[in-house]
């Protein structure tokens, strides 16, 4: 079975070791890969590099936060190194940086929304007086306007944001599950062809692959649920 291009695997894991030998054990079914903050400070950007020259796509999801100054500093040194993907909170200042700094370089700048494992109950604890919902439609219409790639969001989102983008903008949506699958600490969830049905371009999968006894037969699982679409 090919691989999807559209599905990137969330390399959550506590080493770079780990990480690459769940590369081998996925090897051809999956050509991308995310490396997130776990990786990050023990080799994640080394990882991207060897990633990258095994032919794989690589997604830098840093969630870059912090004063507009220092966000364009993190992303000019970040865009030269070849990755496809780095995430930034959907701030306007925070995104307007990122999208400076990119400059000429093909990394797209992908902005997160609401965390999906918020919920308006979360959100209203935070003191966000809006739905997830209603934040993630205000933030994406600032996305817009701020000129980013695309943005994070969860896959039951994703149809409302699609009618408010232009063409080609990408919705990349975490919380996915099969329908069987343990959601864990994600809240807003839904499986890998609906996400797409609803207007997904891209997917993350993390746990339900690398956590699986057997991670090739959760892959196939997936690309099956996806194909029957
Ligand atoms: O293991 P799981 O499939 O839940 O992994 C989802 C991945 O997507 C995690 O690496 C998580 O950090 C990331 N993510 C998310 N929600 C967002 C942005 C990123 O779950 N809004």
């Amino acid at each position: 079975m090919g691989a999807d291009p559209r599905l990137y695997v969330a390399l959550d894991l506590p080493s770079t070791q780990q990480a690459l030998e769940m590369v081998e054990i996925l090897d051809d079914d999956i050509c991308a890969y995310k490396i997130g903050l776990q990786l990050l400070p023990v080799g994640g950007m080394e990882l991207a590099q060897v990633l990258k020259a095994r032919g794989k796509a690589v997604f830098l999801d840093y969630k870059l936060h912090d004063i507009g100054a220092t966000v364009q500093k993190a992303v000019a040194s970040i865009a030269p190194m070849g990755a496809d993907m780095l995430t930034v909170h959907a701030t306007p200042d925070v995104m307007s940086a990122a999208v400076k700094a990119r400059a000429e370089h093909s990394l797209k700048i992908m902005a997160v929304t609401v965390l999906t494992s918020l919920d308006d109950h979360a959100l209203r604890k935070i003191g966000f007086a809006m739905s997830a919902e209603e934040l993630v439609l205000h933030r994406v219409k600032q996305a817009v306007e701020a000129g980013v790639d695309g943005v994070i969001a969860s896959p039951l989102e994703a149809c409302k944001i699609r009618a408010l983008v232009p063409d080609g903008f990408l919705i990349t949506t975490p919380g996915v599950r099969m329908s069987d699958g343990d959601k864990g600490d994600q809240k807003r969830v839904s499986t890998p062809r609906q996400a797409f049905k609803n207007g997904a371009s891209h997917i993350v999968i993390g746990r339900p692959i690398t956590q699986a006894s057997d991670p090739k037969a959760a892959v196939g699982a997936i690309l099956d649920n996806i194909r029957a679409g």
